[in-house]
């Protein structure tokens, strides 16, 4: 499938998602949101692929937010559908049941930093810079920041960011853990990818029910995660890939996954 504002490869077991409007920073306008949602559906929907990895296009952008030329002519009413619309397809990707890793190759900002939020795992490249810059534009981060920046690195740290509106480098969000790993741009790719090939070595079905289990760390409470937890737990107990898992290292030997439910 052909899209106009993304460039999407696939791999062997995965997918590479590129934001593609580099004249515009891989602004995110409705078209980029509108094809976003239609590619991650589409892996979503694909047997074949495993994970996904999200970057943008250039050596400047992975996106620099959503596009304020379509902000500008916002009101109360179109406010409220609009924000929504960025909202569900950042839950989209979290939810999209499989691996997704942003890789940050340049400039993360508003709805780009909160796209990076809503993947499970973010690499930066070192010349990213990262921030939630909505208040200098007179609006908050709408796309789900507020809450995500907030569960992942902390009140304190969010407030900061978010107040602020500044633009912290890659190293900074690697000490307050808004991104995993920081590498060159040559590395920055082929760091996803690794990570990428690593979890496909895995049982997929273990690798999908560990997902959700931790997600449902920021939807549940604690005592009803543990109930989530065990239960996939006990789920995963009744499947080949368990069985497989478990005698192959019995046996000293590389488990064969099937990669299915019992
Ligand atoms: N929406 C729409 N267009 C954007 C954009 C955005 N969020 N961010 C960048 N662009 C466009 C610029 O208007 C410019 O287009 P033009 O060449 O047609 O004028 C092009 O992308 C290049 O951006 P430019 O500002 O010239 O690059 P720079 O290197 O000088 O600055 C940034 C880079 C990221 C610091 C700057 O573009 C910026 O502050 N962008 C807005 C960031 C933001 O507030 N995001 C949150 C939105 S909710």
């Amino acid at each position: 499938m052909k899209y106009l504002t993304l460039l999407v490869e696939k791999k062997q077991g995965y997918s590479i998602i590129t934001l593609n409007r580099p004249d515009k920073l891989n602004a995110l306008n409705g078209q980029l949101l509108a094809d976003l949602q239609h590619a991650v559906t589409q892996a979503q929907q694909d047997d074949t692929v495993h994970a996904l990895i999200i970057t943008g296009s250039g050596v400047k952008a992975f996106a620099a937010g959503a596009d304020i030329a379509e902000l500008q002519p916002l009101d109360a009413n179109s406010g409220l559908p609009f924000s929504e619309r960025g909202q569900t397809v950042a839950n989209i990707i979290e939810h999209c049941g499989k691996p997704v890793i942003a890789a940050v190759n340049g400039f993360a900002l508003g709805g780009g930093c909160e796209i990076a939020l809503a993947c499970h795992v973010r690499y930066a490249s070192t010349n990213a810079q990262l921030g939630l810059p909505e208040v200098s534009l007179g609006t908050l981060p709408g796309y789900g920041g507020t809450q995500r920046m907030t569960r992942l690195v902390g009140r304190a740290k969010a407030t900061e960011l978010i107040l602020s509106g500044d633009r912290i480098s890659a190293e900074e969000a690697l000490k307050i853990g808004l991104v995993n790993e920081v590498v060159s741009q040559e590395e920055l790719l082929p760091r996803a990818e690794k990570l990428a090939q690593s979890i496909l070595t895995r049982s997929q079905t273990a690798v999908r029910a560990a997902l959700s289990a931790v997600l449902a760390a920021d939807e549940l409470g604690h005592v009803e995660g543990m109930r989530f937890e065990a239960e996939r737990f006990a789920e995963l107990c009744d499947t080949p890939d368990f069985k497989e898992g478990t005698t192959a290292f019995l046996e000293k030997r590389p488990a064969k996954f099937q990669h299915q439910q019992s």
